[in-house]
């Protein structure tokens, strides 16, 4: 059971569930191409034990049962993704009608379950066509996303209650081409800064095809980090401002100013794309709300053995989840807090934000303590007009495979079936008011 009450957080405030087409879709069948997350995969020593997302949770088949789940959970909405190459098979060129059927179905599903669609184009999977040609280290990548986000607009845009471009560009960037450790797997800084700055470049190239096709409520989701100094040294300091440029203000200050902090761009400036200041204005077109993340904190300390990038992260003491990451409620009031007061004043939403953990008490307590965390920055000024758990279903977490388990709902990949946790029943009671 939650300590808080649904009541509390205001009268039009969106309790969702979220998930990502890659992680939970399997279904790769119907025309849908390949994409980056099925070559990485297939390649050892990216994910553990090799796990893949060719069957996933079997949501392309099982879809009803799942939305069932969310309508009888309480939730008022869906966070979702749409896989660009079951649209586009080669990332561009022919549509895959198989693609926009079901797309149609899970929509309507939602709608006639009285499900709000927050739709999120792009949760990295990336049709492998479009890597061959660059990914997002090619420009055109601005075109080819603006193309998809056309069709979307088209196809989906009046059955949308709120679209999101992009999911969390940090991840798509430096996680993915400065620290390999996503698909497709660089660690290049000219590789990385070139994403850093594409990713939201194609972003706003997304937003103006979405408008220009009659889609409202339009967002992005940035993944924050409580960035911290591990100690008041004056060079943990340093490292601290370094490692807030990058995870959380190069993203925030393109996006909602239309800047990239000195700090990073003195860096990086050599491995940008020429010219890429005059793009600045697409970067930061105006949005309708504003998206957030949340799982951790970061602690930086300084280290002169790194010459680029003197920096790096050093674990805390606070208790952890199943993967390690810290704990920390307070830095979701903090962030959110922060956004309001230095980024945007728009309708800010925390469309991710749980726990990977086995016992499932302590995800309880995560929810409760986060929930607080979010009540607590609306008091201090921030406007949160949603909060979405991360995840509906133990799902595909990327690199960590099927080990790691963030779902509210339990999956028996066997079998797929789907068993209720706690943390389910927790949220159910809150959503009902029944506690
Ligand atoms: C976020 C991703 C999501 C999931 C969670 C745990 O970074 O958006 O797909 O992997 O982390």
């Amino acid at each position: 059971m939650f300590s808080v009450d649904r009541g509390q957080f205001g009268p039009n405030f969106v309790f969702g569930a979220a998930t990502a087409a890659y992680q939970i879709e399997g279904g790769q069948t119907d025309g849908r191409g390949p994409c980056i997350w099925d070559t990485f995969a297939a390649t050892p020593g990216n994910v553990k034990n090799a796990d893949d997302g060719k069957t996933a949770c079997d949501h392309y088949n099982r879809w009803p049962e799942d939305l069932d789940l969310i309508r009888d959970g309480g939730f008022d909405g869906y966070r979702f993704s749409i896989a660009w190459p079951r649209l586009i098979p080669e990332g561009t060129g022919a549509i895959n009608q198989a693609g926009l059927d079901f797309y149609d179905r899970l929509i309507d599903g939602m709608l006639e379950r009285g499900l709000k669609p927050f739709a999120t184009l792009y949760h990295w999977d990336l049709p492998s066509a479009l890597q061959d040609r660059g990914g997002w280290m090619n420009r055109d990548i601005g075109g080819w996303f603006a193309d998809y986000a056309a069709l979307v607009g088209r196809h989906f845009g009046d059955r949308l209650h709120a679209t999101a471009t992009i999911n969390e560009p940090w991840c798509v960037s430096i996680l993915s081409h400065i620290l390999g450790i996503h698909a497709p797997g660089y660690r290049d800084l000219r590789a990385g800064a070139r994403a850093m700055h594409h990713v939201l470049y194609a972003h706003g190239m997304g937003v103006d095809a979405l408008r220009a096709n009659g889609v409202k409520n339009i967002g992005i989701v940035t993944n924050l980090e409580k960035s911290e100094p591990a100690s008041d040294k004056e060079d943990d300091q340093r490292a601290f401002d370094l490692g807030d440029a990058m995870f959380n203000r190069w993203f925030l200050g393109g996006v909602y100013k239309g800047q990239y902090p000195e700090v990073l761009t003195s860096i990086l400036d050599q491995y940008l794309p020429v010219d890429y200041q005059k793009d600045m204005e697409i970067v930061s077109r105006p949005l309708d709300w504003a998206g957030i993340n949340y799982y951790s904190r970061g602690l930086y300390a300084w280290d002169a053995s790194r010459p680029a990038f003197p920096i790096k992260q050093v674990k805390g003491p606070l208790p952890t989840n199943d993967l390690g990451w810290e704990i920390y409620p307070k830095g979701l009031t903090d962030l959110l807090v922060r956004v309001s007061k230095e980024y945007t004043k728009l309708p800010l939403y925390v469309t991710e934000n749980g726990m990977s953990e086995i016992d499932d008490t302590r995800r309880v307590a995560f929810y409760d303590d986060h929930l607080k965390a979010v009540l607590e920055a609306q008091k201090q000024g921030a406007d949160v007009r949603g909060y979405f758990a991360w995840s509906l279903l133990d799902n595909y977490e990327w690199a960590e495979g099927y080990s790691s388990r963030f779902g509210i709902v339990h999956v028996d990949y066997a079998s797929q079936k789907r068993t209720p946790k706690g943390s389910y029943r927790a949220f159910q009671g809150m959503l009902h008011n029944t506690r």
